[in-house]
């Protein structure tokens, strides 16, 4: 399958990308890199062996999105294109809802207008909200605690009226936590600015550019007092898009949803020591008062997505770290400035 990967250069989006093409698919990035380096496309050709064609695009902008659609006309879309911190979405919330909703209409107009069928969308498990556990996709109770959720809870439920009045067919994609990179190193999670997640809080550390790492919270009711959330391994998370999208290809069923996790918890504390293996240097950390909106302790219901996309993640929290640490090492000042190589195609 031809399929249109929005966000392409971004964190899951490269990934993605990557292990699209190693499954024998042809995906097209489209990017505006507002929160990502266009040399990642020189990674990923560099690891996928060949040219990917790519568009340096803002799909807030639907007529530009609507001739690449009629362009490329892919059998499928693969929706990252999106805003992603929390705290910021709370301070400019018209940014985030802007953003986050118009990318998505464009791109269903642009499918419209090409008569692709087949939409993957990158939800959160921040729908589950106050649910309790375990997080099944049957709960009805989702509700969002911040506006970057409410773009996600939003977009599911757009998604799933078009999806019932068209024969569009979705996949509603809620990841737990992703973390790591992939293996060559050459790929990852490089945010720009200080980091708002735990996990390249943690790699700053080891690296040296954070001095401390503040963990929020060790008063929690969990095992030893910090946070527990389930970590899955990016590379993990990119093969289950592939898995809903060929699935979707197969199935006439409007919408569907799966829980993206490993279905196992870690805490905060867990996660800190796995990394100290990896990096074979104890991290120095500091607690402070826990950070408003954190729950205590989730992880995923797995069982759909095994059951029904025979999708389980298979690395370790240990992976997850020895392949972060190889990327910040290969890494250290993130992902180079610059122009890729390639050249992109033109809207
Ligand atoms: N934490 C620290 N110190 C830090 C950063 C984080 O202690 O420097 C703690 C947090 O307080 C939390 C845990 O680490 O207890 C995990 O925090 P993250 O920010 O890495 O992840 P969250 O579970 O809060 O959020 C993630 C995604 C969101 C998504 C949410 C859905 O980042 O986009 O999962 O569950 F909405």
């Amino acid at each position: 399958m031809k399929v249109l990967v929005s966000g392409g250069a971004g964190y899951i989006g490269s990934h993605t990308v990557v292990q699209l093409a190693e499954a024998g698919h042809e995906p097209v990035i489209v990017d505006n890199f507002s929160n990502s380096k266009p040399t990642v496309i020189d990674r990923v050709e560099q690891i996928i062996g060949h040219h990917v064609t790519w568009y340096r695009a803002d799909l807030t902008d639907r007529a530009v999105t609507e001739r690449i659609f009629l362009r490329e006309r892919p059998d499928a879309v693969i929706h990252f294109a999106g805003f992603k911190a929390v705290g910021e979405s709370v301070a400019e919330p018209l940014k985030y809802y802007e953003n986050n909703l118009n990318t998505t209409f464009s791109l269903i107009h642009g499918m419209q207008a090409s008569g692709c069928r087949l939409f993957a969308f990158s939800s959160s498990a921040t729908v589950y909200g106050m649910a309790p556990l375990p997080f099944t996709e049957e709960e009805t109770d989702l509700s969002a605690l911040s506006p970057y959720g409410y773009t996600k809870l939003a977009g599911e439920r757009i998604l799933t009226d078009i999806a019932a009045a068209t024969d569009i067919r979705v996949a509603l994609l809620r990841y737990f936590n992703p973390v790591g990179a992939h293996p060559s190193g050459l790929i990852g999670e490089n945010p720009l600015g200080i980091p708002n997640n735990l996990m390249p809080a943690i790699a700053n550390v080891a690296t040296g550019r954070q001095d401390m790492l503040h963990v929020f919270g060790n008063d929690y009711p969990t095992p030893d007092g910090t946070c527990v959330r389930d970590y899955l391994h990016v590379v993990d998370l990119a093969d289950a898009h592939i898995a809903a999208v060929e699935w979707l290809s197969e199935h006439d069923v409007a919408t569907r949803i799966w829980n993206l996790g490993t279905g196992r918890g870690t805490s905060v504390l867990e996660l800190v020591h796995a990394f100290e293996r990896a990096c074979g240097h104890k991290l120095p950390v500091e607690f402070a008062p826990r950070r408003p909106g954190d729950r205590d302790a989730y992880w995923a219901s797995a069982e759909r997505a095994r059951d029904e996309l025979g999708w389980v993640a298979k690395r370790s929290v240990d992976d997850m770290c020895a392949d972060t640490w190889h990327c910040q090492q290969g890494n250290p000042d993130g992902f180079p400035n610059g122009e890729p190589a390639s050249q992109p195609s033109q809207a």
